[in-house]
């Protein structure tokens, strides 16, 4: 009978782990966190430490400037302005974040990137962008839409997405990001302007191209 009980007192706690256990990885909220097990050593809780809530005021809330466009003289034509837990200290462990973002007339880009933290959502309030996501392996499939002023597209966490103006006059886009700091990987950043950069035989494979081309584009990435 005794034994019984502690197969039954098994069982529950068994059935408790599974309910506790989760479908996803909570957001780790940085690239890496490598364990530790003297926590002298420095212990990062959700990205930052918590303030005194008693030393908490309402500018830790705040953040005043979205109304500015960002400046998009730059190589592919868009300024993404990012506000999240560094420019709003409030917004620690709270899961969410947002951004404004700006695109040239004429080909203003957003280049193919990708969020490790966050699902994107995003409005156009001025111009046309024509945007996308690709899913992952094996399908790879590619989904499109063309946005105007009052229209919403979601990209999901983790997918390289892309948006792109193709209209005459800028564009301005505003998004939420599900995580206090989604992260950004600007895809032909890291392949080819990573520091120190990637062998060029492995790009050349990688990317079926001549070495040349690997070099080529390693020289505009890169940031020397
Ligand atoms: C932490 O402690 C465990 C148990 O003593 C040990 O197996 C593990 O290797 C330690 N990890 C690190 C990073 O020191
Ligand atoms: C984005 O715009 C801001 C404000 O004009 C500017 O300081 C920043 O350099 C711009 N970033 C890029 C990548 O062009
Ligand atoms: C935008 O950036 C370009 C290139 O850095 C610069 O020449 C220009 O003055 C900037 N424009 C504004 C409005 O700050």
């Amino acid at each position: 009978m005794k034994g019984m009980h502690s197969i039954l007192a098994a069982f529950a706690l068994l059935a408790f782990a599974c309910s506790l256990a989760s479908a996803f990885d909570t957001s780790p909220l940085h690239d890496f966190c490598v364990a530790i097990n003297n926590t002298e050593d420095g212990v990062f809780v959700n990205g930052n430490f918590c303030k005194d809530p008693r030393l908490t005021v309402a500018d830790d809330f705040f953040y005043s400037g979205l109304n500015k466009p960002g400046n998009t003289s730059n190589l592919v034509g868009s300024n993404v302005t990012a506000v999240n837990v560094d420019q709003i200290p409030g917004l620690n462990t709270l899961d969410i974040s947002m951004v404004r973002i700006d695109y040239a007339p004429y080909g203003g880009l957003n280049p193919p990137h990708t969020h490790p933290r966050g699902t994107e959502i995003l409005v156009v309030v001025e111009g046309t962008l024509y945007v996308g996501f690709v899913t992952s392996n094996p399908e790879n499939r590619l989904f499109t839409k063309v946005l105007y002023p009052g229209d919403v597209f979601v990209f999901p966490i983790g997918l390289i997405h892309f948006q792109f103006n193709i209209g005459e006059t800028k564009s301005v886009a505003f998004a939420g990001l599900s995580s206090q700091n989604a992260g950004a990987i600007t895809i032909a950043d890291s392949v080819f302007g990573s520091n120190p950069t990637i062998n060029p035989n492995v790009l050349t494979k990688a990317f079926q191209l001549d070495k040349t081309a690997v070099t080529y584009l390693q020289s505009r990435f890169g940031s020397g």
